[in-house]
């Protein structure tokens, strides 16, 4: 659990650009985005310097990249009124507080990270023994806690990466949110609650302390979070002296671990640019079919006649996300005693995929055909982020002592 009452939970989350995107990042990543931004604060990014870490010799392609995945994010209903939507380079603060963050941060936490030497073994036909891939999952803490975001929604890869935030987090807050007289500090800033809420403050703060009461401490938080006449300093040094540590200046986010994408790929493995089984969102309809028809179904079956199972097939996979019970029943029963061929079988799917990126390719066109309202979107969204990133730096500056008058 953060320390970030619920109802303020502001969500962050990154994509790497790596062009134009597919189904697999639609029903994995993208739907999830577009319900989030319903319920929470969200900013959503393009983690350009991220690319760079490890694609730093393909900068040709970057920006064409970038473009293309900002454009399928609009067309899938990414919505830029109530998400923030920006491009991490255009937000220097995330290098600013990278840096900072980088004098606190033990060598040993960034070689662990498992992702570290995985990746450098995938992807050996790039030299990774760089300062800046070393430093990919601590960049990644600075583009979270510069907005102190709370909830980070994220794929299983990349939970040790918010943990080490965590890590990173506390070790900021620790080192610096024990400011000189911080207890008396504490003591005035309970005082401006009125003595009510100032009892009742210390009551939860006690019982969390002594007997680790999780549900006084929401209370607690929950209180603090509803006072209108504490500055925002003494409310972070108020939400640090609950847990027992000096002022949070960086509150810990929590990952939100997104399910993994049930979209497989024409294969019937996960859909992946690396596997070569994808369908991007704004591929032709035409190579769309022609790719599902000539997709592989269970080997059984070479003869139209001979029956099959559902069980060793990609298609029935297929069927699994976009097909209703019935047309399931019929594909279990049609395939296991050869009543329908593997065509026939496909027909719905092809059907349904079509049928869900019409919309999708049409938004898409008119984006393309409108760079000029892309780039504005980019714009405001930079704008509102850079706002929120320049108070954190600004408090950060100044505790880290960098700050002269
Ligand atoms: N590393 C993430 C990925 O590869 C992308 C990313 C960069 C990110 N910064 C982030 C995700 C911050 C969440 C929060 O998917
Ligand atoms: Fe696959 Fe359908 Fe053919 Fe059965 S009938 S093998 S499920 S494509």
């Amino acid at each position: 659990m953060n320390s970030l009452p619920n109802q303020q939970q502001r969500v962050l989350s990154g994509m790497r650009p790596t062009g134009a995107l597919h189904l697999g990042h639609y029903h994995g990543v993208l739907k999830n985005w577009i319900k989030l931004q319903h319920e929470y604060e969200c900013y959503f990014f393009v983690a350009d310097w991220h690319a760079l870490t490890t694609h730093y010799e393909d900068v040709q392609i970057l920006e064409r990249s970038v473009w293309d995945m900002v454009i399928d994010w609009l067309a899938v209903g990414v919505n830029p009124g109530s998400a923030t939507l920006f491009i991490q380079s255009q937000v220097p603060e995330h290098a600013e507080l990278h840096l900072l963050l980088s004098m606190i941060t033990p060598l040993g936490w960034l070689e662990r990270v498992p992702s570290y030497k995985d990746q450098q073994e995938k992807l050996r036909e790039r030299d990774l023994a760089t300062y800046g891939f070393l430093g990919y999952p601590l960049l990644q803490s600075a583009d979270i806690l510069v907005y102190k975001a709370g909830l980070v929604p994220v794929g299983e890869d990349q939970v040790a990466h918010v943990e080490m935030t965590r890590e990173v987090a506390r070790r900021f807050n620790h080192m610096y949110g024990r400011e000189p007289g911080f207890e008396d500090k504490v003591e005035q800033a309970i005082k401006k609650m009125g003595k009510k809420n100032a009892k009742l403050y210390k009551e939860l703060r006690r019982k969390f302390q002594e007997q680790g009461d999780i549900e006084a401490l929401s209370t607690a938080q929950a209180l603090l979070d509803g006072q209108q006449n504490i500055k925002l300093s003494d409310k972070e040094r108020l939400f640090g002296y609950l847990e027992g540590g000096g002022r949070i200046i960086l509150p810990e986010p929590d990952a939100l671990l997104t399910p993994a994408s049930k979209m497989p790929g024409l294969d019937g493995q996960k859909m992946s640019k690396s596997y070569g089984n994808t369908i991007a969102l704004r591929e032709d309809p035409e190579i769309i079919s022609e790719k599902l028809r000539k997709m592989p179904t269970d080997p059984a079956r070479v003869r139209r006649t001979d029956p099959g199972d559902p069980e060793k097939c990609p298609v029935w996979k297929l069927h699994q996300v976009y097909s209703n019970d019935e047309v399931c029943s019929w594909v279990q029963e049609g395939c296991k005693t050869a009543g329908i061929g593997c065509l026939d079988c496909k027909t719905p799917v092809i059907d349904a995929v079509l049928k869900e990126l019409a919309p999708i390719q049409e938004r898409a066109r008119e984006y393309e055909q409108d760079m000029g309202l892309v780039q504005n979107i980019m714009k405001e969204g930079r704008d509102r982020a850079r706002e929120v990133a320049r108070e954190t730096l600004a408090e950060v500056r100044q505790v880290m002592g960098l700050e002269y008058r």
